[in-house]
């Protein structure tokens, strides 16, 4: 019998969808998974044709944290020595922007893999969390910062000091969810913004972004440089040209990722 995948890629006009493949066990993230994750992340950035990207943990779960059983007896050489949670940073640095369809669990390092996405879109039964100190560790891979920016200082303490769980609406409320919906209304939501963004022009969005990004990661003066350098290198594509004779001829754009 081949072996099962662990992402499962598909795509459809110019958007790919990722879904985490281990239901069984609500999707842990095994570093086996986390592997196949960054491959197929990277494959859709090397894709002219993968303009966006939909990542979800199909209708039920999204993912219920790293794997627990992969590291319960592990040592702290071990742990440091397999570069796991390093490898990690290869997902947050995918060019192309990536739309979370969260339709359940968002736990530990579930949520942290949501909030390394672009816009989440999450199912009203939907929960978030960062229940670590539950099992006697903390957030790992970028949880105790991602969640403190977007949900602010106060709230993050709360979740990660009492583990406790944060239901999609009031996630919705404090601005970590973009979007809500039904629960079977997520994931084409979700495929639904994300072509809306693939009409966009790619470089145009994928240098948005990039800069985008640097609001949260760096000083206001470098992420207003990065804004600029950007700003100046689109004019140097096919596609601003394109954008802005075809708004001046009062016809559509045809933009080619050029
Ligand atoms: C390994 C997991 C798992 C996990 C669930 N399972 N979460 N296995 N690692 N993180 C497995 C269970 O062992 C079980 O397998 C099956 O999935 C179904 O789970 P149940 O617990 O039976 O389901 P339910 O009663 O519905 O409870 C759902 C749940 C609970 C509330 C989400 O599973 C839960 O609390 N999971 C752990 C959440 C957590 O602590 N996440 C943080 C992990 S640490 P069997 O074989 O028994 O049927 C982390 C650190 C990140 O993420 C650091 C950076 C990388």
């Amino acid at each position: 019998m081949p072996e099962e995948r662990l992402v499962l890629s598909e795509r459809a006009g110019h958007v790919a969808t990722l879904t985490l493949n281990r239901p069984q066990v609500l999707n842990a993230l095994s570093p086996a998974l986390i592997d196949e994750l960054i491959a197929a992340l990277a494959a859709c950035d090397a894709d002219d044709e993968v303009r966006a990207i939909v990542l979800t943990g199909g209708p039920r779960v999204f993912a219920a944290g790293a794997d627990i059983k992969a590291m319960a007896e592990a040592s702290p050489v071990e742990m440091l020595t397999r570069r796991n949670i390093e490898r990690w940073s290869r997902i947050a640095a995918t060019r192309k922007p990536i739309v979370a369809a969260v339709c359940g669990y968002a736990l530990g390092g579930g949520c942290e893999l949501a909030m390394m996405c672009d816009v989440i879109v999450a199912a009203e039964t939907a929960q978030f969390g960062q229940p670590e100190i539950n099992i006697g560790i903390i957030p790992g891979a970028g949880g105790t910062q991602r969640l403190t920016r977007a949900l602010g200082p106060y709230r993050a303490m709360e979740l990660i000091l009492t583990g406790a769980m944060l239901s999609a609406p009031e996630a919705h409320q404090h601005g970590l969810v973009n979007r809500l919906t039904p629960p079977e209304a997520c994931i084409p939501e979700a495929q639904r913004l994300a072509s809306l963004i693939a009409e966009r022009p790619p470089l145009a969005v994928q240098l948005a972004k990039e800069a985008v990004r640097a609001a949260a990661e760096t000083t206001l003066r470098e992420g207003m440089a990065i804004e600029l350098r950007n700003f100046y290198l689109l004019f140097d594509t096919a596609d601003q040209k394109e954008g802005m004779r075809a708004f001046i001829e009062k016809r559509k754009a045809e933009f080619r990722g050029r």
